[in-house]
């Protein structure tokens, strides 16, 4: 098997490490920071900003709009920003990655194929505050376009950030509810590394060990938010997982999580997860599914999809959509929405019966 692996970002890993990112600025002129409400009033955040006397654009929604993308470009271009520190979860770090492309309008490379132009983009410092997309480490930005409902990701090289500073501490904040769901993102992009198509060793090791991590961590930082060994071990197993499917790319779940996403609003992390389980057992004839489990000291890939149900539980996440009152038309949206390129990647070809046995069996 022949492979090729990249990973140009550097990554600073420790607990108060924000404090030092002004000190690995260089000769930057004119920094940017780009944070959401949460951080933009965080004692530590304040202080970063004053020390570099900053801009900043804290207009970061939830599954960030292209319009917010379009407002924060204009922003980079209009202050000469020659350096942007993202400090947020992972929709603060991909607005702030599409942003430093400096495009007139993102939706002009948004789900159209078309390459973003190959100039230099402005720097971008990621720093991470939830434990969950590896955003951090990839070259990946998902945005949305709420006025179409279409949510998908551009990928270009441009997007790797040239510096990852990652505190655990900036984690313990999130509430058990995000550590939850972006937690369990953390395992869906271990395992679907693991069993895509695109796999290759070197990434095989870090979603082994991100999936390992996110076993014994998860339900600790959920019951125990204040737990800095759990706090850190989540933050290596997400940045961990962020290598892992940074070049494989992700699967089924991911390939369904954009409608449940954009359409019903359930956080990434979640939408993920919920339908990990089924693929698990769906993937369980894929020779590489089965050898993932068993190196997860996992019986049997079915053993691993009762675990993921179990887990899912344990942290109060959802495990159906019965809720939602789906009706016939509703299940067939999502079959066709699901669609995605991603879904191509997975080891096993899921076509429109085995989606529609998924949405039908959550629906109950
Ligand atoms: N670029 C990638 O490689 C990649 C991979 C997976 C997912 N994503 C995308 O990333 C987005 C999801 O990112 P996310 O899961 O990190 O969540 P998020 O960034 O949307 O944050 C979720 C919520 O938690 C809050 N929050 C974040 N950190 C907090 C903290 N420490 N304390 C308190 N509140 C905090 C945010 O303000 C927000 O309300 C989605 O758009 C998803 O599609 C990107
Ligand atoms: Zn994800």
């Amino acid at each position: 098997m022949n492979w090729i692996y990249k990973q140009p970002v550097e990554i600073v890993f420790g607990v108060g490490e924000l404090g030092c990112v002004a000190q690995r600025l260089g000769n930057a002129k004119k920094a940017l920071v780009i944070t959401n409400s949460f951080f933009a009033d965080n004692e530590n955040v304040k202080r970063v900003i004053a020390e570099l006397g900053a801009a900043v654009f804290a207009e970061v929604s939830e599954n960030p709009d292209v319009s917010e993308v379009n407002r924060c470009s204009r922003l980079i271009r209009e202050i000469k920003s020659d350096v942007i520190i993202a400090i947020g979860g992972g929709s603060v770090i991909d607005l702030a990655k599409a942003a430093s492309a400096r495009v007139g309008d993102i939706r002009e490379y948004h789900g159209t194929g078309k390459l973003l132009p190959e100039k230099e983009n402005v720097r971008v410092i990621a720093v991470p505050t939830t434990a969950g997309t590896g955003s951090e480490v990839t070259n990946v930005s998902v945005l949305t376009d709420r006025e179409t409902g279409k949510k998908c990701p551009i990928v270009s090289d441009g997007f790797f950030p040239r510096l990852a500073v990652i505190d655990p501490l900036l984690t313990v904040s999130m509430p058990p509810k995000v550590t939850a769901s972006t937690g369990i993102d953390v395992l869906c992009h271990a395992i679907e590394g693991y069993w895509s198509k695109g796999h290759q060793p070197i990434c095989d090791e870090f979603a082994v060990c991100a999936a390992k991590k996110v076993f014994r961590w998860l339900r600790i930082a959920y019951e125990q938010p204040e737990n800095i060994e759990a706090r850190i071990n989540m933050a290596q197993a997400s940045m961990f997982a962020g290598l892992a499917f940074s070049l494989p790319k992700t699967t089924a779940s991911h390939a369904c999580s954009f409608p449940l996403t954009s359409i019903y609003g359930i956080p990434h992390g979640e939408a993920c997860g919920l339908t990990l389980d089924f693929f698990t057992r769906v993937n369980s004839v894929d020779r590489r599914t089965a050898e993932l489990a068993q190196r997860l000291e996992f019986s049997s890939a079915d053993e691993l999809a009762d675990r993921i149900y179990e887990l899912k539980k344990q942290i109060g996440l959802r495990v159906g959509l019965s809720d939602l009152n789906l009706s016939e038309n509703r299940i067939r949206e999502l079959v066709k929405k699901s669609h995605h390129p991603n879904l191509l990647n997975n080891p096993i070809e899921i076509t429109d019966e085995i989606l529609y046995s998924l949405y039908n069996e959550l629906r109950k």
